[in-house]
């Protein structure tokens, strides 16, 4: 498929989509979602991918959902199209891990995409904000839900309602991003991560994936629950007798994943 906001490419087992829209700091327009979401669903029907990683520019990972598209929409314009929801989840229902690896402004849209990933990698340049109460709008892809659950009620308040910058260092602190690297090395941080994610079972990866998201939508004994029955369904795959084999023989394990 031909695409116009995004560069699409394989790196090994991974899948590497690089947003592409610099003039307008790679701003979230329909268009890009919807390419997005294409290249998700070619990457996740490929069994030679094995994890994801989606990344932005030096400037910015994304500056936003499209001011000047959404500008001229009014209340049954969103509601009709069910803006947001239609073709952003589909982010949210990947079942391989995806890694963001964000440099520069992660702002409104783009932090919530950030945050829609597994993981994220941070560029010290990376800012992450939820500014759209400057607009005279508030988040509407999971920023007043997603980020209190990974840096806290107070934080969250702060930056969605002051529309305050949070820089690398403070974004992990809180919890947001799993690691900080200097700029020029986060894109390779991240495939490196990837990479490794890729290597081993897919089938497990997979479920591993799942087994943490439901403990954000389950209280504790239906979470452990869930993990128990996925941690017996892993015991009927090649994989693990490949995985334990391995290491009993003391050597590298070389997994079908399937
Ligand atoms: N939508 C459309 N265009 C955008 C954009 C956005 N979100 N963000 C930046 N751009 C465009 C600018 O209009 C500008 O275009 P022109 O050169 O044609 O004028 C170009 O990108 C470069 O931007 P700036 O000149 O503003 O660059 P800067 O370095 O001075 O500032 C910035 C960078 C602080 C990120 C600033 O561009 C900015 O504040 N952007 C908007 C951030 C924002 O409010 N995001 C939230 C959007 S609403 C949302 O996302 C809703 C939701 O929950 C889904």
């Amino acid at each position: 498929m031909e695409y116009q906001t995004i560069l699409v490419e394989q790196r090994e087992r991974v899948g590497l989509i690089t947003l592409n829209r610099p003039k307008a700091l790679n701003a979230l327009n329909d268009a890009l979602i919807d390419e997005l979401g294409a290249a998700l669903d070619s990457f996740e029907a490929d069994d030679g991918i094995g994890a994801i990683v989606i990344t932005g520019s030096e400037k910015a990972f994304a500056a936003g959902a499209d001011i000047s598209a959404m500008a001229g929409w009014d209340y049954v314009d969103v509601y009709k199209s069910d803006f947001i929801t239609r073709n952003w989840e589909r982010v949210r229902r990947a079942r391989k891990p995806i890694i963001a690896a964000v440099a520069g402004f992660a702002l409104g849209g783009g932090c919530e995409l950030a945050m829609m990933c597994d993981i994220i990698i941070a560029a010290d340049t990376a800012k992450f904000g939820q500014p759209e109460v400057k607009l005279g709008i508030l988040p509407g892809a999971g920023g007043t839900q997603r980020l209190p659950r990974a840096v806290g009620k107070a934080k969250a308040m702060d930056l969605c309602l002051t529309a305050r910058f949070m820089d690398a260092t403070e974004a992990e602190k809180a919890g947001l991003v799993s690691r900080v690297v200097p700029a020029e090395r986060v894109l390779e941080e991240a495939l490196g991560a990837a990479q490794a994610i890729a290597s081993y079972s897919l089938p497990i990866v997979m479920m591993i994936k799942e087994s943490i998201n439901r403990a954000y939508e389950s209280p504790l004994s239906e979470g452990l629950l869930f993990e128990r029955r996925v941690f017996h369904a892993a015991f009927s795959l090649a994989d693990k007798r490949e995985g334990m084999a391995a290491f009993l023989e003391k050597r590298a394990a070389k997994f079908s994943h399937r």
